[in-house]
């Protein structure tokens, strides 16, 4: 008997509810419990066939790129106009579903997480001219609607990413930016080839790396960094909202850090060097966010 049962009947009425009742189970459950459960449940199941109506969801689910958590996925959280013609095509109950998982807390902070970016890299633009690099980059849907002061102030954009048709969508978002895609595996292969750049920073890539190997790609990325610059990483946190109905309903799962983690793994990468970075963890919505920034700066 689970808290699940008393919504055998799938409808968009009781979604919100079904919402609060998968987190309330995934945290009453031990971690593989919950994974039986996610694979096992037929209350969960008729729940995955019903919000498939939602584009988004249906993304998640059947992962047309062939791995969780691309980019176009992200769209969806970000209500991103390249996706408007999925959620007219899903029809009225779809398009009703989408409303729902386009307001949840998770996608909010998505919204926010590139919003920050853009603050970031406002401020960095009050200083001068200045050059950013981003690790897993996607659609760089952050450059999208950069004021045009601050865009003229980026001397240079890298976009690193493992998947070209990402790379190929991120130079639109650049607009005027000077762009330079570059198709690499940031987690196998060396960056050190790269010219350095004063922001270095990776957004919904963390989240799916281990800790070992959270350290190496931390570690390449503080060697990219120019003297008085900064890196910046998210990752999700422990309490994040709505993993229950990314893991359960769209089989998208991810790894969630404490603000301790991510300090920790700040500190083991600024050990490291190049030089003496200054680890700092803030916490906004689903994410933590860690800034190493060189203390010389
Ligand atoms: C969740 S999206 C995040 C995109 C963007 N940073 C954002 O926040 O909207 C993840 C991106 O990471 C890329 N990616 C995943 N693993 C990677 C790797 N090992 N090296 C480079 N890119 C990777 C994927 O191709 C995808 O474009």
């Amino acid at each position: 008997m689970t808290d699940l049962t008393a919504f055998a009947a799938p409808s968009p009425d009781s979604l919100p509810a079904f919402m609060r009742a998968l987190e309330r189970q995934r945290s009453a459950t031990t971690r593989v419990e919950w994974r039986a459960l996610t694979k096992t449940s037929p209350i969960i199941k008729g729940w995955r066939f019903f919000l498939s109506l939602d584009p988004f969801t249906r993304w998640g689910l059947v992962k047309p790129r062939g791995y969780a958590g691309d980019a176009t996925l992200l769209d969806f959280a970000y209500g991103h106009p390249s996706v408007q013609s999925h959620v007219e095509a899903a029809g009225p109950l779809g398009r009703l579903i989408y409303a729902e998982t386009f307001a949840a807390q998770s996608s909010h902070s998505a919204r926010d997480r590139i919003a920050l970016l853009r603050d970031e890299v406002a401020v960095m633009a009050q200083q001068g001219s200045f050059s950013a690099m981003s690790l897993a980059a996607g659609h760089a849907r952050e450059l999208e609607g950069l004021p045009a002061d601050i865009a003229s102030r980026l001397s240079s954009f890298v976009a690193l990413d493992i998947d070209p048709m990402s790379l190929q969508t991120a130079a639109d978002s650049a607009g005027p930016v000077p762009f330079t895609p570059v198709r690499r595996n940031v987690v196998k292969d060396a960056l050190d080839d790269l010219l350095p750049a004063d922001l270095v920073y990776s957004l919904g890539l963390f989240d799916y790396l281990t800790d070992e190997i959270a350290d190496t790609v931390l570690h390449k990325m503080l060697s990219i960094t120019r003297p008085g610059g900064k890196c910046i990483v998210a990752n999700l946190a422990h309490d994040a909202a709505n993993l229950g109905y990314c893991e359960a309903i769209m089989d998208w799962w991810m790894i969630t850090r404490s603000a301790d983690d991510m300090l920790a793994m700040g500190q083991r990468a600024a050990a490291q060097g190049p030089r003496a970075f200054v680890p700092s963890v803030k916490q906004h919505g689903c994410f933590h966010y860690l800034e190493l920034a060189d203390s010389d700066h």
